[in-house]
């Protein structure tokens, strides 16, 4: 493989802002790829953008809430007429904000924990399938939980929203397969982000020998996704974790 496997390539990447999504941005970008990098917070993208230019790649910044559906096609709109067309997306945009037992939730962060990391996923995924079939076909990464596969106790809504979220690549990955349109979801592991919880206590649920990642150890296994053959692995879950999910 040459440094640059994603010469030529364009990708999306939500929740770019930081963390996980803002090292897959830049690490696609070094790889060759231009990258629209999206979230809310729009310095956040623009510090994104702005760092993979001075790095001399191509991105561009996009403020969307991905919960919104009436503004997340405008979001692939942008990308595609920047950059003529779309080739990756990934899905990464999340949020944990609803911790605590069920019965001590508050039911409104439960259902904008779901409406961000499940509905906007398939937002997202609905917006951007025709752009991907247009370029011949392409990859879609869901950045995924173990969580959403063994569930934690005090987390019922980013479990959910997760499991969900794996079940939504699975079909996805099903539906697309004759537009060589692969779909696979990237179980990180924890890794030091603002979403992970500071204190001690919050972090109990990842076990003694689990391998705690900065952002940037994530790029390998994206890059490694991104850069598959149309008829390489689709319908799976890839995980960094040191336990089985
Ligand atoms: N950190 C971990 O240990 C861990 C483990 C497993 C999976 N993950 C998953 O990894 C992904 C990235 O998380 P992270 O750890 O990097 O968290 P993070 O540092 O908090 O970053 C989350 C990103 O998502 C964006 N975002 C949140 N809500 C959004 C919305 N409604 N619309 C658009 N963008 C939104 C945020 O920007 P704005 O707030 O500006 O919108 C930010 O750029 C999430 O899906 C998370 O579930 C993380």
């Amino acid at each position: 493989m040459t440094d640059r496997p994603l010469d030529g390539k364009v990708a999306l990447v939500t929740g770019a802002g930081r963390g996980i999504g803002r090292a897959i941005a830049l690490g696609f970008a070094d790889a060759g790829a231009s990258v629209c990098c999206a979230a809310r917070t729009q310095a956040q993208v623009e510090a994104t953008a702005e760092a993979i230019r001075a790095r001399h790649g191509r991105a561009m910044a996009y403020s969307v809430d991905v919960a919104d559906n009436g503004a997340v096609p405008g979001m692939v709109a942008a990308t595609v007429k920047m950059f003529g067309r779309l080739d990756i997306v990934v899905v990464n945009a999340g949020v944990n904000g609803a911790r605590g037992n069920v019965s001590d939730t508050d039911p409104d962060a439960w259902r904008t924990t779901i409406e961000v990391n499940l509905i906007g996923a398939y937002y997202c995924a609905h917006a951007a399938v025709a752009a991907l079939r247009q370029s011949g076909g392409g990859k879609i990464i869901m950045i995924g939980s173990g969580i959403g596969h063994r569930g934690t106790a005090g987390n019922s809504a980013y479990a959910c929203s997760k499991a969900g979220l794996w079940m939504l690549t699975r079909v996805l990955a099903q539906e697309l397969a004759a537009d060589r349109i692969s779909v696979n979801e990237l179980i990180p592991g924890p890794v030091e982000t603002e979403l992970l919880p500071a204190d001690p206590a919050g972090r109990a649920f990842m076990g003694a020998s689990e391998w705690l990642k900065q952002p940037e150890d994530i790029v390998p296994l994206a890059l490694f996704l991104a850069t598959q053959p149309a008829v390489g692995p689709s319908a799976q879950s890839f995980s960094l974790m040191r336990r089985d999910k």
